[in-house]
């Protein structure tokens, strides 16, 4: 069973300046819900109610949303506004949260090792709440992973094709398909260039983890913008052991850039809201 979920939220969201001065990157909402909270109701539909966030400095208002406020419950006690607040009583009830801080921002590997605490020795989710992952029909992504896991009992990474003139944004796997949209992993990449990019498959924010992948992130050297990558760990991981990779189903929207940020809302306000 996997109970943990892993947010990395240390990120200072540049791309989203001014906005993101003073307020955490992954509390910019999606219409009225803040990034974050898509992210943590994806976890838990898929039964991962431990949530740590790996945060930095200026994060507050991400505890401060998944806590009780007083005075704000009790001025809207008894007004029709109450239930507002339905969703997030929910996750409040349903999961624990804790919280560490990375204090030097290192890359996404080293975020990950700084949450070894709070997991310990066993297999766990990664959410990088800034890809927003609407389900379609089914399942969310991470409740599609997780049953994966059960069948593989190995790390397992989400993948989406992206087009060519995109790929060196992201990781980009190379393997061998066992069946429809489920690759063995052999090869991994961080930001490649077009013409060294083994496939157009990129890995999204979405992760199962096995817990032997702190150690070899503690020993993985900095890779790609002199930050510790957690492809190249996934990389040694799929060279010694076994990584798959998982064309998940659904739709993922890039809402660390701002035009996939505007398409999100655009989506989310004409399925959800309207
Ligand atoms: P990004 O590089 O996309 O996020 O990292 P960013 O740095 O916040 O955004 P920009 O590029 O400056 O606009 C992907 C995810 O990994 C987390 C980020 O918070 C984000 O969710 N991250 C990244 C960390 O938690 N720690 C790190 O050292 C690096």
């Amino acid at each position: 069973m996997i109970t943990k979920c892993l947010f990395p939220v240390a990120g200072y969201g540049t791309r989203f300046l001014p906005a993101t001065k003073s307020m955490p990157k992954e509390m910019l909402p999606i219409v009225n819900k803040p990034l974050v909270q898509y992210g943590v109701e994806e976890a838990l539909s898929a039964g991962l109610t431990e949530v740590t966030f790996v945060t930095g400095r200026g994060k507050r208002a991400i505890e401060d949303h998944f806590d009780i406020s007083y005075e704000l419950e009790h001025q809207i006690e008894g007004t029709g506004k109450e239930m507002y607040l339905d969703g997030i009583r929910h996750i409040m009830q349903e999961c624990s949260f804790s919280y560490i801080r990375q204090r030097e921002m290192k890359g996404l590997g080293h975020a990950i090792l700084t949450g070894e605490k709070t997991i310990g020795n066993e297999a766990f989710g990664v959410v990088l709440a800034d890809d927003l992952c609407i389900e379609q029909e089914g399942d969310g992504v991470m409740a599609q992973m997780v049953r994966l896991y059960k069948q593989f009992r190995c790390s397992i990474v989400a993948i989406e094709e992206v087009p060519m003139e995109e790929i060196h944004r992201y990781g980009v796997i190379e393997g061998e398909q066992i069946k429809d949209g489920l690759f063995q992993v052999t090869r991994m990449v961080e930001k490649p260039k077009p013409e060294d990019a083994p496939s157009n498959y990129a890995i999204i924010g979405r992760y199962i983890l096995t817990p032997d992948i702190f150690d070899i992130i503690r020993n993985t050297p900095p890779g790609a913008n002199g930050e510790i990558q957690i492809t190249d760990a996934l990389m040694k991981q799929a060279q010694d052991g076994c990584v798959m990779a998982y064309r998940f189903k659904g739709r993922r929207f890039d809402c660390g850039s701002v035009d996939g940020f505007i398409e999100a809302t655009n989506y989310c306000y004409d399925h959800f809201y309207k």
